[in-house]
């Protein structure tokens, strides 16, 4: 294949297309037939592949919101903390496409994965470290605006922009906890729910880790809430 004429970015590859996203680098990553112990390999890394580079992004993003709430910006944090809440809600349906492999097409995929283990993503070792700086970050604008979690809860019309962040947090909570309940299933669909891992662990741990969250207090207001109306409105 020869360049076109309109093709102005260095590089060899034959469109400006593929020279800036590195198709030929990119679709070399998975492995083929002359690799592969099975042809699932194909689905299985298409899907971890493609959940790296959103967790890659949501990182980013973490860390922008951190910046610009540090800097008073919150409506720019806000946006940051859409893209989060996007980057988890995309990584959660193609779960299912793992659903696709029979559960001993997948035993055949297993044994190429070594002690591979999703504890070792890259994506979400740095997820699980940046989320408590982004709650850090968060608490420190409560603080700095004398508020607790109840009364901004109380008191929403007054801290709209305070509000959309927490609230912001809790989708990312909730998306989080939604994608663990689907890998759970998953799993338990795919090697059953009583086994181990490739590293050893037992799927009860991965299922007791489902509901774990980011904020405790971002669910337990909710329960401080009823139990004022209770005293207060009934
Ligand atoms: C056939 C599909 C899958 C199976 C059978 C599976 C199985 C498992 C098992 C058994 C564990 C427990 C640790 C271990 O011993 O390995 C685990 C943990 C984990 N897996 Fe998967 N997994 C699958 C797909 C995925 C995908 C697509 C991702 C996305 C990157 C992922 C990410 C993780 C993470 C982050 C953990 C750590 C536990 C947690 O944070 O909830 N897994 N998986």
């Amino acid at each position: 294949m020869h360049p076109t004429a309109d093709q102005v970015l260095p590089g060899t590859a034959p469109s400006d297309y593929e020279n800036y996203l590195k198709t030929d680098a990119l679709l070399a990553l998975q492995p083929g037939p002359e690799t592969w112990t099975h042809r699932d390999e194909l689905l299985f890394t298409v899907v971890h592949q493609s959940a790296e580079l959103w967790l890659k992004l949501a990182v980013a993003e973490v860390e922008q919101a951190i910046t610009q709430l540090d800097r008073g910006k919150r409506l720019a944090a806000t946006r940051s903390l859409d893209r989060v809440i996007e980057c988890i809600d995309i990584i959660t349906p193609p779960l299912h496409m793992l659903e696709r492999m029979t559960p001993w097409d997948y035993q055949h995929v297993r044994t190429a994965l070594g002690h591979g283990s999703g504890f070792d993503s890259p994506g979400f070792l740095r997820l699980r470290t940046s989320l408590p700086n982004l709650v850090a970050a968060v608490r420190r604008q409560l603080e700095s605006d004398g508020l607790t979690l109840r009364d901004l809860y109380l008191a929403v019309e007054q801290n709209e922009e305070m509000f959309a962040i927490v609230e912001r947090l809790v989708e990312i909570d909730e998306g989080l906890m939604k994608w663990r309940a689907l890998h759970t299933k998953v799993i338990e669909r795919t090697i059953g729910g009583t086994v181990e891992g490739t590293q050893g662990t037992p799927v009860e741990i991965v299922r007791n880790l489902r509901d774990k969250s980011i904020m405790d207090e971002l669910w337990t207001v909710r329960a401080e809430l009823t139990e004022l109306a209770d005293q207060t409105l009934r």
